[in-house]
C-alpha cells in the first residue's frame, strides 16, 4: 500500500485523535483506534489486532519479538484470524496454516466513533486465488470495537450457490508475566480433547499451563478468565457463536522448533481461542451468515 491511499484511507475512515490510519516501518498499513477507555492497532494485513492497552493496564496482548512481518507469513502475536480454516486444511494438509484471512490485505469497510466507542470494520471478499484453495464466493467482515472492551465479530456470508463448509477461530496471544503462574478459570467439568497426548478427559478445576499444551475445550459457560497473580490481573473472555476453547502454550521445544518466536517466549503468553474446529465445523447454505464474536476485557484483582 502507499503512502497516498493511506491518505485516502485517512480521508474517508480517520476522524482526529480516534481513529488514523499509517504505514508501519515494515510497509503493513495500520489502523490505530483510540478511546477514552483504551486503545488497539490493527494491521490490515490479516485484519490483525496487534496491540490492545486499557487505559490503567499494560498491554493485554503479546506480540512476538521475532515475529516476521514480511508479506506471505503470518504476523506471530495479537490476535489472528484463522479462516476459512483452523489448522491443516482438510482438502489440501500443504496449504498454510490457519487460513489464509492471516495473510490476506483486507479492505476498510467503515468506521465510527464517539468518546466514549470507536469502531472498524474490515472486509475480505473471494478471489481467483482464494478459489484456487478454497472453492467458495463469500464475504468476510470483521468488525472491531474498542470501548471498555476489545470486541471482535467475525461474520462470513455464503455469497455462492453451493453449501460453504468451514472452521475458524480467534487465536488471541494473551500476554501474561509468568505462564506457570496464571490460572484459566470457568473450564471446571469441560469436555477436554487433548491434541497433544490424544486423550479426551473431563477438566477438574483451573486449568494449569505446566507443559506443551494444546487442548480444545467445551465449556459449560461462553466464558473465560484469565487470572494471572504475577500481575494481579484477571483477563475476561466471553464468546459467542462457538462452544469451543482451543488452549494453546508451545512450551520448549515447539519454541525453539518456531523460526518467528523467540525460544523463552513461551513463559510471556497463552493462547484462550474462541473457534470452530474440525470437530464442529460449520456449513452455511447460500446467503447464509454465521458470526463469532469475542469480547476481551481486562480487570486488576
Ligand atoms: C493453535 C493450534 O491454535 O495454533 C496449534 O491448536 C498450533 O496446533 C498453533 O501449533 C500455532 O499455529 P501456527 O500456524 O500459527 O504456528
Amino acid at each position: 500500500m502507499t503512502q497516498h491511499e493511506i491518505d485516502k484511507l485517512n480521508k474517508r475512515f480517520g476522524a482526529k485523535v480516534r481513529i488514523g490510519f499509517r504505514l508501519d516501518s515494515c510497509g503493513f498499513p495500520v489502523a490505530a483506534l483510540v478511546c477514552k477507555y483504551g486503545s488497539a492497532e490493527i494491521s490490515l494485513y490479516g485484519a490483525q489486532v496487534m496491540t490492545y492497552r486499557p487505559v490503567g493496564h499494560g498491554p493485554v496482548l503479546f506480540l512476538s519479538k521475532k515475529s516476521e512481518f514480511a508479506e506471505g507469513k503470518p504476523i506471530r502475536g495479537g490476535i489472528p484470524i484463522c479462516w476459512p480454516w483452523f489448522g491443516k486444511s482438510k482438502t489440501d494438509s500443504s496449504l498454510p496454516s490457519h487460513g489464509f484471512a492471516r495473510t490476506s490485505l483486507w479492505q476498510v469497510v467503515s468506521s465510527s466513533y464517539s468518546d466514549e466507542v470507536v469502531e472498524l470494520t474490515l472486509g475480505l471478499v473471494d478471489t481467483p486465488e482464494s478459489k484456487a484453495i478454497f472453492p467458495y464466493a463469500f464475504a468476510a467482515q470483521l468488525r472491531i470495537t474498542v470501548s471498555q472492551s476489545l470486541k471482535l465479530q467475525l461474520t462470513t456470508r455464503n455469497a455462492g450457490i453451493a453449501p460453504m463448509s468451514l472452521t475458524e477461530a480467534f487465536h488471541p496471544y494473551f500476554r501474561v508475566m509468568r505462564a506457570t503462574n496464571i490460572a484459566i478459570q470457568d473450564l471446571d467439568g469441560a469436555k477436554v480433547d487433548d491434541r497433544v497426548t490424544g486423550e479426551q478427559s473431563i477438566q477438574q478445576g483451573e486449568v494449569r499451563i505446566t507443559g506443551e499444551t494444546d487442548r480444545i475445550y467445551f465449556p459449560k459457560q461462553a466464558h473465560a478468565a484469565i487470572a494471572d497473580a504475577s500481575l494481579n490481573r484477571t483477563i475476561d473472555i466471553v464468546f459467542n457463536g462457538t462452544k469451543s476453547l482451543v488452549v494453546w502454550n508451545p512450551w520448549i521445544e515447539k519454541s525453539q522448533q518456531m523460526p518467528d518466536f523467540g525460544d523463552d517466549e513461551y513463559t510471556q503468553m497463552v493462547c484462550v481461542e474462541p473457534a470452530n474446529t474440525d470437530l464442529t465445523p460449520l456449513t452455511l447454505k447460500p446467503g447464509d451468515r454465521h458470526t463469532l464474536e469475542m469480547t476481551i476485557q481486562a480487570k486488576l484483582n
